[in-house]
């Protein structure tokens, strides 16, 4: 494996997750990590990333000066590499002016990590300091226009830096950069992939959860935690249970797929509690969105707790935290929050240790490792679903009524997007029903009845997106469907705002 220690860089996620990438383990770990820690898990190689600090500030992060002398290949980024010039007394410069950008480097020496590469190349900078001058011992390897040294090196002590940012694909060798530092400096072997993810995660979950101690998780049926059910089930079988808690505002099918899924073809301990009844009492006559989300969210808590109280003590919380989780939230404290917000905010005082095993990857990642342990396509690839579900879609007051309009056209709209094979390309769809009916003619008689909106939105986060352009035909084939087929709607309307000034859902 590869260490990245974390400096606090914006792509600093990315640099560990290029070199997984590139088949070699990598996981970031915090920038005081001592050098006897890294000994013990024998990294081939270390990382220093890239960070908003300058290395005059008193605060700023160092690592521990011990890891200079492990003997262990080193490779700086940015702010690693003016820390690395700090420890080894060159002069850094606090540049008057950031440099943030593509910038030409040239290559100056015959460094192996640009072995193979152009003499001349785009790289992308974001900085505000530069090192002016090479430590004793350091070479130059490159230089820019603004950076005099924007790459250099002490080959004896198998130290590298660099001042621009490989891991970003504005430059333009990058990749090429960090194979070269894992392959020709750090000789990775390269056998890394997500099979041995699943076996390294399953032989550390056994580990820790041993052979009598139990482990509890909130199973939605959404990809990270259907995920990380089957990693934890591979692990310790049936000293794991799995709570199901359906809250009847799921879409249609989606239930019994988790229970099929689940129970039935992997075989887990899996419960499902069947609160349809008491959360459609708790929003009876609600209608402000904002108060609906609370009580699903605070219902959904007191659901977990009164159940799991019953299948007496589990020492450990299955969590399907992500990378994304962690970096988002920023902090050791605000990890916390995160995950238990994961499933949907689950109490401090649950005295139980988190499992989080796939709290290094990204969300594709996780899918190949979905992928891997046979987990059906359906939930490997479902799009997001929100936590508060149907009760979000259903504008004004939920009712079961009104439930089963949304359910019976979202399942058209969804048949229908990927047999028009655009359900890989389209983010996130699905009907929403607004709180009014409308007149019409059905039939030669008369209809007042309810209107469906459809939503189809591309997006890559969720941050912002745009209206998916559905051919007419396909809107054609849904609307009619839906009027054909589902009671009480003589009218379909499709949305076509983006976010913003809209959001993706209508609540
Ligand atoms: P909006 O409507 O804010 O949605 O544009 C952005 C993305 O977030 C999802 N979403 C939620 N997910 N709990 C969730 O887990 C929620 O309360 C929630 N509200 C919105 C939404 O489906 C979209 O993918």
């Amino acid at each position: 494996r590869v260490v990245v220690l974390d400096f606090g860089g914006q792509y600093n996620q990315l640099i560990a997750r290029r070199i997984r990438d590139l088949g070699v383990f990598s996981e970031l770990l915090p920038p005081h990590t001592s050098a006897e820690e890294l000994k013990k898990i024998h990294p081939k190689g270390i990382i220093f990333s890239g960070g908003p600090n300058s290395v005059y500030d008193e605060k700023s992060p160092k690592c521990d000066p011990g890891i200079f002398s492990l003997g262990i290949p080193i490779l700086g980024i940015c702010y690693g590499m003016q820390m690395i010039a700090y420890h080894f007394g060159a002069g850094v410069d606090r540049a008057h002016k950031r440099e943030y950008g593509k910038a030409e480097l040239d290559i100056v020496s015959d460094s192996p990590i640009f072995k193979g590469l152009d003499k001349t190349q785009w790289v992308w900078m974001s900085h505000s300091d530069v090192v002016v001058s090479p430590p004793e011992s350091f070479r130059v390897d490159g230089k820019t226009d603004s950076a005099p040294i924007a790459a250099m090196s002490d080959p004896k002590r198998q130290i590298y830096a660099v001042q621009f940012h490989p891991e970003v694909r504005h430059s333009l060798y990058g990749n090429e950069m960090l194979h070269n530092f894992l392959y020709e400096i750090c000789k990775c072997s390269g056998q890394w992939s997500m099979e041995t993810f699943i076996e390294d995660a399953v032989a550390e979950i056994r580990n820790r959860v041993g052979g009598d101690k139990k482990v509890l998780l909130a199973l939605s049926g959404g990809v990270d935690s259907s995920v990380v059910a089957a990693l934890i089930h591979k692990a310790v079988g049936d000293q794991l249970t799995c709570m199901f808690v359906d809250h009847g505002l799921l879409r249609k099918g989606e239930a019994e797929s988790v229970v099929q899924t689940f129970g039935e073809h992997f075989h887990m301990n899996l419960v499902k509690i069947d609160a349809r009844e008491r959360f459609l009492k708790k929003l009876a006559g609600v209608t402000d969105p904002e108060q609906k989300r609370k009580i699903i969210g605070n219902e959904f808590i007191r659901v977990f707790e009164e159940e799991s109280a019953r299948f007496g003590d589990h020492h450990f919380l299955g969590q399907g935290t992500l990378y994304t989780d962690i970096i988002e939230s920023g902090t050791d404290t605000a990890h916390t929050i995160k995950s238990h917000h994961n499933v949907g905010g689950l109490p401090e005082d649950m005295k139980m240790e988190l499992i989080e095993p796939l709290n290094t990857l990204f969300k594709d990642e996780v899918r190949k490792v979905g992928e891997e342990l046979g987990l059906p396509h359906e939930i490997v690839w479902r799009q997001p679903f929100p936590g508060p579900g149907l009760g979000i879609r259903v504008i004004g007051e939920v009712t079961e009524h009104k439930l089963n309009i949304v359910r019976e056209s979202d399942a058209i709209l969804r048949e229908e997007i990927t047999k028009a094979g655009l359900d890989r390309e389209i983010w996130q769809y699905f009907t929403t029903l607004p709180d009014f009916r409308s007149v019409g003619v059905m039939g030669d008689v008369r209809t007042y009845a309810y209107t469906v909106g459809i939503r189809a939105v591309t997006s890559v986060d969720g941050m912002t997106a745009d209206w998916a352009k559905i051919p007419f035909e396909v809107l054609e084939r849904i609307s009619n469907r839906i009027i054909n087929e589902v009671d009480d709607v003589n009218r379909v309307v499709y949305d076509i705002t983006s976010k913003p000034p809209a959001t993706i859902e209508w609540e």
